[in-house]
Protein backbone atom coordinates (compact mmCIF):
# COMPACT_ATOMS: atom_id res chain seq x y z
CA UNK A 1 0.00 0.00 0.00
CA UNK A 2 1.28 3.64 -0.79
CA UNK A 3 1.94 5.66 1.98
CA UNK A 4 -1.01 7.50 3.15
CA UNK A 5 -0.32 11.75 2.57
CA UNK A 6 -3.97 12.51 2.60
CA UNK A 7 -4.92 14.86 5.57
CA UNK A 8 -5.58 13.27 8.76
CA UNK A 9 -7.32 15.01 11.84
CA UNK A 10 -6.17 14.33 15.40
CA UNK A 11 -8.17 15.26 17.97
CA UNK A 12 -5.90 16.08 21.32
CA UNK A 13 -7.35 14.42 24.60
CA UNK A 14 -5.91 17.27 26.27
CA UNK A 15 -9.06 19.51 25.38
CA UNK A 16 -11.38 16.60 26.50
CA UNK A 17 -12.89 16.07 29.78
CA UNK A 18 -10.61 14.26 31.84
CA UNK A 19 -13.24 12.14 33.41
CA UNK A 20 -14.38 10.97 30.46
CA UNK A 21 -11.89 9.58 28.29
CA UNK A 22 -13.27 6.63 26.88
CA UNK A 23 -16.59 7.95 25.98
CA UNK A 24 -14.99 11.52 24.69
CA UNK A 25 -12.39 9.23 22.34
CA UNK A 26 -15.88 7.26 20.94
CA UNK A 27 -17.13 10.51 20.46
CA UNK A 28 -14.48 12.36 18.30
CA UNK A 29 -14.12 8.64 16.72
CA UNK A 30 -17.79 8.44 15.40
CA UNK A 31 -17.55 11.96 14.20
CA UNK A 32 -14.44 11.52 11.67
CA UNK A 33 -11.20 11.80 13.86
CA UNK A 34 -8.37 9.86 12.12
CA UNK A 35 -6.02 9.70 14.38
CA UNK A 36 -6.55 9.97 18.64
CA UNK A 37 -3.40 12.26 19.99
CA UNK A 38 -2.40 11.85 23.60
CA UNK A 39 -0.29 14.33 25.23
CA UNK A 40 2.08 12.86 28.30
CA UNK A 41 3.94 15.94 30.42
CA UNK A 42 5.71 15.29 33.13
CA UNK A 43 6.11 18.55 34.74
CA UNK A 44 9.84 18.91 34.35
CA UNK A 45 10.51 18.83 30.67
CA UNK A 46 7.39 21.27 30.20
CA UNK A 47 5.51 23.20 33.26
CA UNK A 48 2.11 20.82 33.47
CA UNK A 49 1.82 17.37 34.40
CA UNK A 50 -1.29 15.04 32.65
CA UNK A 51 -0.70 11.31 32.75
CA UNK A 52 1.64 8.26 32.54
CA UNK A 53 1.51 4.82 30.66
CA UNK A 54 -1.48 3.52 32.97
CA UNK A 55 -4.09 6.03 31.40
CA UNK A 56 -3.01 5.27 28.11
CA UNK A 57 -3.55 1.82 28.52
CA UNK A 58 -6.54 2.04 29.89
CA UNK A 59 -7.66 4.24 27.01
CA UNK A 60 -6.45 2.23 24.59
CA UNK A 61 -9.45 -0.08 24.45
CA UNK A 62 -11.46 2.54 23.15
CA UNK A 63 -9.64 3.92 20.17
CA UNK A 64 -10.04 1.95 17.23
CA UNK A 65 -7.57 3.82 14.92
CA UNK A 66 -4.37 4.86 15.62
CA UNK A 67 -3.32 5.89 18.79
CA UNK A 68 -0.40 8.83 18.85
CA UNK A 69 1.64 9.51 22.00
CA UNK A 70 3.49 12.58 22.33
CA UNK A 71 6.05 12.52 25.20
CA UNK A 72 6.92 15.80 26.83
CA UNK A 73 9.05 14.00 29.33
CA UNK A 74 12.72 14.30 30.42
CA UNK A 75 14.31 11.90 30.54
CA UNK A 76 12.24 9.20 27.95
CA UNK A 77 13.91 6.11 27.49
CA UNK A 78 13.63 4.21 30.82
CA UNK A 79 9.76 4.98 30.03
CA UNK A 80 9.47 3.36 26.36
CA UNK A 81 8.57 0.09 26.98
CA UNK A 82 5.81 0.97 29.53
CA UNK A 83 4.08 3.56 27.04
CA UNK A 84 4.86 0.93 24.07
CA UNK A 85 2.62 -1.82 25.77
CA UNK A 86 0.16 1.09 26.60
CA UNK A 87 -0.47 -0.01 23.19
CA UNK A 88 0.67 3.45 21.06
CA UNK A 89 1.09 3.12 17.40
CA UNK A 90 3.68 6.05 17.57
CA UNK A 91 5.42 7.53 20.39
CA UNK A 92 6.75 11.13 19.65
CA UNK A 93 9.90 11.89 21.76
CA UNK A 94 11.02 15.79 21.31
CA UNK A 95 14.71 16.11 20.43
CA UNK A 96 15.23 18.76 23.32
CA UNK A 97 14.54 15.85 25.51
CA UNK A 98 17.77 14.88 26.12
CA UNK A 99 21.57 14.69 24.53
CA UNK A 100 21.19 11.30 22.81
CA UNK A 101 17.66 11.26 20.59
CA UNK A 102 18.91 8.68 17.83
CA UNK A 103 19.33 5.96 20.59
CA UNK A 104 15.84 7.12 21.77
CA UNK A 105 14.52 6.93 18.31
CA UNK A 106 15.94 3.25 18.00
CA UNK A 107 14.67 1.98 21.34
CA UNK A 108 10.92 3.19 20.09
CA UNK A 109 11.53 1.31 16.76
CA UNK A 110 12.73 -1.64 18.75
CA UNK A 111 9.59 -2.08 20.63
CA UNK A 112 7.50 -2.59 17.75
CA UNK A 113 6.36 1.25 17.76
CA UNK A 114 6.27 3.89 15.17
CA UNK A 115 8.79 6.35 16.01
CA UNK A 116 8.24 10.63 16.19
CA UNK A 117 10.60 13.40 16.17
CA UNK A 118 9.45 16.65 17.77
CA UNK A 119 10.95 20.27 17.44
CA UNK A 120 10.08 22.94 19.61
CA UNK A 121 9.36 26.35 17.77
CA UNK A 122 13.15 27.57 18.69
CA UNK A 123 14.68 24.06 17.63
CA UNK A 124 15.78 24.58 13.85
CA UNK A 125 14.32 22.20 11.37
CA UNK A 126 17.72 21.32 10.00
CA UNK A 127 18.33 19.24 13.15
CA UNK A 128 15.95 16.69 12.10
CA UNK A 129 18.44 15.73 8.65
CA UNK A 130 20.66 13.07 9.98
CA UNK A 131 17.60 11.33 11.36
CA UNK A 132 15.08 11.37 8.70
CA UNK A 133 15.90 7.56 7.80
CA UNK A 134 15.33 6.80 12.25
CA UNK A 135 11.63 8.04 12.26
CA UNK A 136 7.88 7.59 11.03
CA UNK A 137 7.21 10.93 11.72
CA UNK A 138 8.28 14.69 12.70
CA UNK A 139 6.17 16.49 14.70
CA UNK A 140 6.98 20.41 13.99
CA UNK A 141 5.06 22.48 17.24
CA UNK A 142 3.39 25.21 16.67
CA UNK A 143 3.22 26.18 20.08
CA UNK A 144 5.21 25.83 22.64
CA UNK A 145 4.44 22.85 24.35
CA UNK A 146 2.50 22.67 27.84
CA UNK A 147 -0.90 24.06 27.26
CA UNK A 148 -3.91 23.62 25.16
CA UNK A 149 -5.40 26.59 23.81
CA UNK A 150 -2.35 28.88 22.51
CA UNK A 151 -1.40 30.89 19.83
CA UNK A 152 -0.94 29.54 16.54
CA UNK A 153 3.56 30.66 15.53
CA UNK A 154 3.33 31.34 12.26
CA UNK A 155 7.38 31.14 12.14
CA UNK A 156 6.95 27.81 12.02
CA UNK A 157 5.36 27.24 8.52
CA UNK A 158 8.48 28.02 6.82
CA UNK A 159 9.84 24.99 9.03
CA UNK A 160 7.20 22.85 7.65
CA UNK A 161 7.92 23.65 3.82
CA UNK A 162 11.61 22.90 4.36
CA UNK A 163 10.99 19.84 5.83
CA UNK A 164 9.09 18.52 3.42
CA UNK A 165 11.78 19.05 0.78
CA UNK A 166 14.00 17.13 3.31
CA UNK A 167 11.99 14.00 3.41
CA UNK A 168 11.53 13.83 -0.36
CA UNK A 169 9.86 10.18 -0.82
CA UNK A 170 10.55 8.66 2.67
CA UNK A 171 7.16 7.42 4.31
CA UNK A 172 7.82 10.11 6.80
CA UNK A 173 4.69 12.27 7.79
CA UNK A 174 4.69 15.52 8.91
CA UNK A 175 2.01 16.38 11.66
CA UNK A 176 1.60 19.62 13.39
CA UNK A 177 0.61 20.47 17.02
CA UNK A 178 -0.82 23.67 18.51
CA UNK A 179 -3.14 26.31 17.61
CA UNK A 180 -4.52 24.35 14.40
CA UNK A 181 -7.67 25.69 13.73
CA UNK A 182 -9.57 26.44 10.46
CA UNK A 183 -7.32 29.01 10.13
CA UNK A 184 -4.09 27.87 10.23
CA UNK A 185 -5.07 24.83 9.06
CA UNK A 186 -4.58 25.90 5.45
CA UNK A 187 -1.60 27.71 6.14
CA UNK A 188 0.18 23.95 7.22
CA UNK A 189 -1.35 21.83 4.72
CA UNK A 190 -0.28 23.68 1.95
CA UNK A 191 3.25 24.11 3.44
CA UNK A 192 3.26 19.78 3.47
CA UNK A 193 1.83 18.62 6.85
CA UNK A 194 -0.59 15.46 6.46
CA UNK A 195 -0.78 14.99 10.46
CA UNK A 196 -3.36 17.89 11.98
CA UNK A 197 -3.46 17.64 15.96
CA UNK A 198 -6.20 19.88 17.33
CA UNK A 199 -7.23 20.14 21.16
CA UNK A 200 -9.27 23.19 21.48
CA UNK A 201 -10.62 23.55 18.12
CA UNK A 202 -11.75 20.25 18.40
CA UNK A 203 -13.65 19.77 21.64
CA UNK A 204 -15.20 23.80 21.54
CA UNK A 205 -18.86 23.85 22.04
CA UNK A 206 -19.35 20.51 22.77
CA UNK A 207 -19.21 18.01 25.78
CA UNK A 208 -19.62 14.31 26.99
CA UNK A 209 -23.35 14.71 26.49
CA UNK A 210 -23.52 16.90 23.18
CA UNK A 211 -20.95 15.55 20.68
CA UNK A 212 -22.25 17.11 17.39
CA UNK A 213 -19.94 20.29 17.84
CA UNK A 214 -17.20 17.68 17.70
CA UNK A 215 -18.38 16.47 14.08
CA UNK A 216 -19.08 19.87 12.78
CA UNK A 217 -15.45 21.16 13.86
CA UNK A 218 -13.33 18.53 12.29
CA UNK A 219 -15.05 18.70 9.71
CA UNK A 220 -14.15 22.55 9.14
CA UNK A 221 -10.23 21.63 10.38
CA UNK A 222 -10.34 18.79 7.42
CA UNK A 223 -12.30 21.51 4.91
CA UNK A 224 -9.93 24.14 5.16
CA UNK A 225 -6.60 22.10 5.20
CA UNK A 226 -8.44 20.06 2.04
CA UNK A 227 -8.87 23.49 0.10
CA UNK A 228 -5.58 24.50 0.31
CA UNK A 229 -4.06 21.49 -1.53
CA UNK A 230 -6.54 21.72 -4.47
C1 LIG B 1 0.59 21.13 23.62
C2 LIG B 1 0.08 19.78 23.18
C3 LIG B 1 -0.95 19.85 22.14
C4 LIG B 1 -2.20 20.56 22.55
C5 LIG B 1 -2.78 21.23 21.37
O1 LIG B 1 1.67 20.98 24.45
O2 LIG B 1 1.16 19.00 22.68
O3 LIG B 1 -1.24 18.56 21.60
O4 LIG B 1 -3.16 19.74 23.12
O5 LIG B 1 -3.86 21.98 21.80
P1 LIG B 1 -4.49 23.12 20.90
O6 LIG B 1 -4.97 22.48 19.63
O7 LIG B 1 -5.58 23.65 21.74
O8 LIG B 1 -3.40 24.12 20.62
ZN1 LIG C 1 0.71 17.13 21.56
Amino acid sequence: MSFDRSIKIAPSILSADFANFGQEIQAVEAEGADWIHVDVMDGHFVPNITFGPSTCKAIRPHIKGVMDVHLMISPVDQYIDAFAESGADFITAHLEAGPHIHRTLQAIRATGAKAGLALNPGTPVEAAKGLLDDVDLVCIMTVNPGFGGQKFIRSQVEKVRTLRAMIGDRPVHIEIDGGVDPTTAPLVAEAGADVLVAGSAVFKGGSVSNSNPYGENIRAIRAAAQSALR
